[in-house]
Formats: C-alpha cells, sequence, structure tokens
C-alpha cells in the first residue's frame, strides 16, 4: 500500500468531441466489472485509487454527468485565475464550479510550448484557483536540451518558484491538500519513450523534498498500461498523467489495472 493512495489521471488534450466523451464512459461503465479486478475495484470503493478524466472544455458538463455515477472526478485542461471580465478565450473557475468542476489542471508543457505560457502567467492561474477552492494539478518538466544540459533540477526549481513565491506550503497548509504537481519531462509526452522508474523516482523524491510530504506528485510521459505498475512501485510516484493511453476507455481502464500489483 502506499501512504498517500493512488491517483490516475486521463489527460485528453484536444482528442474526443461530446459524442465520443459518451461512447467513452459508455463503454467504461460496461466493461468496468469484467476489465478490473475485485482488488481494484475495492481500492477504488475505499478511494484509495482515485481516478480522473481531463477532457476538453466543451464535454465538461457531459463528461460530468457521466462520471459522477462512476465516481469519476472530470478536470478542466486549463482555467483562469481570474473570475470574470475581458479575457476573451478563457474560462472562469465559477464557469467551471457551475458546472461541477472542481479540479484544473494548470501549466502543461503545451501551453507553455506552444501558447506561450509563462511561470508568471501559470502562477496566477494558481494563486486564484487555489484561492477559488479548486484542487489544482500542476505541471512541470524539463525539455530534453535542459536536461543534457545538467539543468533539469534548475528548470523545476524555478517552476516550483511559483509555490515559493505564494507561500502556499508554509502558510497556508488546507491549500496544500488541494495540490497535486505532475512531473512530465517534456522529451517523454507523447514520444514513447518514458523517463525509466528509477529517473522518475530520483525528481519525484526531490520535488516531494522541496513541497510537503503530503503532496501528490504524479509522473505523466507516455504512460501505458504495461509500463505503469513500475512506476508505481517507486514510493515517491503517487499515481501518473495519462495521455495518448487514456483515450480509449479499455486501455484506461487497463491503466487503472495496473495498480493492482
Ligand atoms: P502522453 O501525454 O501520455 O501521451 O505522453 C502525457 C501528457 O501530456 O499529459
Amino acid at each position: 500500500m502506499k501512504p498517500r493512495g493512488i491517483f490516475i489521471a486521463g489527460n485528453w488534450k484536444m482528442n474526443h468531441g461530446v459524442q465520443e466523451t459518451v461512447h467513452f464512459f459508455e463503454v467504461l461503465r460496461l466493461r468496468w466489472d469484467s476489465l478490473l479486478s475485485s482488488t481494484t475495484r475495492e481500492a477504488f470503493q475505499k478511494k484509495y485509487l482515485k481516478a480522473c478524466i481531463i477532457p476538453p472544455f466543451v464535454c465538461l458538463e457531459r463528461a460530468q454527468q457521466l462520471a459522477h455515477p462512476l465516481q469519476i472526478t472530470i478536470a478542466a485542461q486549463n482555467a483562469s485565475g481570474e473570475k470574470q471580465g475581458a479575457f476573451t478565450g478563457e474560462v472562469s473557475g465559477p464557469m467551471l464550479r457551475e458546472l461541477g468542476i472542481d479540479t484544473v489542471l494548470i501549466g502543461h508543457s503545451e501551453r507553455r510550448q506552444y501558447f506561450g505560457e509563462t511561470d508568471e502567467l501559470v502562477q496566477k492561474r494558481l494563486e486564484g484557483l487555489l484561492n477559488q477552492g479548486f484542487h489544482v494539478i500542476l505541471c512541470i518538466g524539463e525539455t530534453q536540451e535542459e536536461r543534457q544540459r545538467g539543468d533539469t533540477f534548475g528548470v523545476l526549481k524555478k517552476q516550483l518558484g511559483i509555490l515559493d513565491a505564494l507561500e502556499i506550503l508554509r502558510v497556508n497548509s488546507e491549500s496544500t491538500q488541494r495540490l497535486t504537481i505532475a512531473y512530465e519531462p517534456v522529451w517523454a509526452i507523447g514520444t514513447g519513450v518514458a523517463a525509466t522508474p528509477e529517473q522518475a523516482e530520483e525528481v519525484h523524491r526531490w520535488i516531494r523534498g522541496e513541497l510537503a510530504e503530503r503532496v501528490f506528485i504524479l509522473y505523466g510521459g507516455s504512460v501505458t498500461p504495461k509500463n505503469l505498475a513500475a512506476f508505481l512501485k517507486q514510493p515517491n510516484i503517487d499515481g501518473a498523467l495519462v495521455g495518448g493511453a487514456s483515450l480509449d476507455p479499455e486501455i484506461f481502464l487497463a491503466c487503472l489495472e495496473a495498480v493492482s500489483w
């Protein structure tokens, strides 16, 4: 047993519209009992194992309705730290709340790489959302080049500097319970080349040293049902942020089943 439990989140990115979302949850519901062992189902019922799906914004409402009976959390892929105003293209916390969403992913490397999101912007999102009572999954990770330069911990420290600036971990311990870190080395995302469990554990141990003992730390980057168990065996890896392997309901169930090692 892992001290903090296990959290498996599926990030759909810009995949699956409403129809595919309905299909996904229909298959998940139908295959739940046959593809999950009684041990896994029990872990799920006891909330030792938690699952989350992170669909595109337009699918949130439908996904929330369909996931609720299965006790799967639905999270948004991003959100503003502001509550309202002239911010075209942004979605606010109160809007998500209205749909029953209380968890948001922020700082994904694709937001940073393709849409220019900086540490400062991610900090604003984090601060606003935590202050509004949201659970936040904050993504951090180094590029291949940064790793080769031996700069992995320097880059991560800067990305985690956000937390230092907010003094979240020191001042507001209640917020700490609503914070999850996803360590996603950029070179492992969508490449089929995952970090080794030892490489990931080295970084997770370092992150835990920087933060509070009870913060959840997920590994992300080419996670599959095949390699997931080896990651979960590491003491500081509390779960996974799964991209490609979360799109197919049966493969996502296989990821949940992988926790029964
Ligand atoms: P991947 O994506 O599992 O497809 O590598 C992970 C992520 O970006 O969250």
